[in-house]
């Protein structure tokens, strides 16, 4: 692979993800500084992401806000393919929705794809659903609203999903599947169907109120393959294409190639690591921006846009704008040395997983509240 090249599909992110690229060859549409005057108007205020371009792209936001503005409420779906344990990464977009659900007051769906994972991956069934359970617990962790939450999982909502999946699955040619995602032949037939329950969720308010209600899915933006075909076939179906705002992504400690991965333990911090483990990770595996010696650094500065630690405080753990201004020029400029910024987003990190632990314990006993009965 070349230098600059990149890939991103649901199932591979691969090299170093250039965002604006990825809006050209996708066709969304930048997130630009009107588009968030106008999302400010309705909240108040930008959620850091927002400002920081962490969110950075998006699908039909201006419909979303004409139609919330006539005083039509959007509800917000989003999801999580349960592969392994979660990572900070996977928080991203979570606790962006929250507070979207937050300022919105509204309704939102998640879907656990214990089946995908299963379809695309070598453990049993019964392992991803369990995982399924865990990630739950993150997901419930970061605030969610339990009267306004509703969880899925597919083999529990398998019902549900499927009486809706088919009218999908019955506009969705192989040969769409294959060009949107890369299949071959040798994928097998589960593969092809799953796109079908992964759209459900964004007609479901439709279908149960028996009138179109506009959605909103804020995701990572490898996941918007499966909902260019959503929104190729909804409005045949008479539904309103789902809005979407997408995230990139919070690179892996070892530097801004594709995603962090689950399955590479030193890749990822996850949400469960003990501070010692933070610490260690970070000392030895995140990448530095920081220059070959001590002289070198105070003299010619760091670069914090490659450097791992500097981009998780950036994009999750130093939401407060003036403080993260202050990193990055004093990093540049030499006064800030690789392990003191290190050390800091150590802190940083250790706190914020102290507070997310103690919520996913609670967690665990109302997890009933968000799962919804098939
Ligand atoms: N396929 C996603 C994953 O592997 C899970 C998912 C299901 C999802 N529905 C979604 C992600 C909606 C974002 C939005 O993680």
């Amino acid at each position: 692979m070349a230098k600059k090249e990149f890939s991103v599909t649901p199932y591979e992110v691969k090299g170093s993800v250039d965002y604006e690229k990825l809006i050209k060859e996708f066709g969304t549409e930048l997130i630009d500084e009107k588009l968030l005057k106008r999302i400010k108007k309705h909240t108040g205020e930008l959620h850091f992401m927002l400002r920081r371009k962490v969110f950075f792209s998006h699908r039909d936001m201006n419909w979303l806000l004409n139609e919330y503005e006539k005083g039509e409420k959007f509800y917000i779906y989003t999801g999580r393919g349960p592969s392994g344990k979660m990572h900070l990464g996977h928080l991203l977009p979570f606790l962006f929705t929250k507070w979207l659900q937050d300022k919105f007051k509204c309704k939102t769906i998640i879907q656990i794809t214990d089946d995908e994972k299963y379809l695309f991956n070598n453990k049993k069934l019964e392992e991803y659903t369990k995982q399924g359970l865990e990630n739950i617990k993150d997901i419930i962790a970061v605030g969610l609203n339990p009267r306004l939450t509703e969880i899925m999982i597919d083999t529990y909502n398998s019902k549900t999903l499927y009486n809706n999946a088919i009218h999908f699955a019955k506009r969705l040619t192989v040969s769409t599947v294959k060009s949107a995602f890369g299949f071959n032949d040798s994928f097998n037939i589960g593969q092809y169907f799953y796109t079908s329950f992964q759209a459900v969720p964004a007609i479901l308010e439709s279908v149960r109120k028996g009138k179109n209600v506009p959605c909103l899915i804020p995701l990572g933006v490898d996941q918007d393959p499966h909902f260019r075909l959503a929104r190729d076939i909804y409005p045949k179906l008479g539904y309103y294409k789902p809005a979407i705002i997408h995230s990139r992504f919070l690179p892996p400690l070892q530097g801004t190639q594709g995603k962090m991965s689950s399955s590479i333990a030193e890749s990822a911090i996850f949400t469960t690591d003990n501070k010692e483990t933070v610490k260690k990770k970070v000392l030895k595996y995140a990448f530095s921006g920081g220059r070959k010696t001590l002289e070198e650094h105070r003299k010619y500065g760091g670069n914090p846009d490659i450097d791992v630690s500097y981009q998780y405080l950036y994009q999750l753990l130093e939401p407060d704008d003036k403080k993260i201004k202050e990193i990055y020029e004093e990093y540049k400029s030499g006064s800030l040395l690789s392990g003191e910024l290190k050390l800091i987003m150590i802190e940083k990190a250790n706190k914020f997983l102290e507070k997310h632990q103690k919520a996913r314990d609670k967690a665990e006993k109302i997890i009933d509240k968000f799962l919804i009965k098939d």
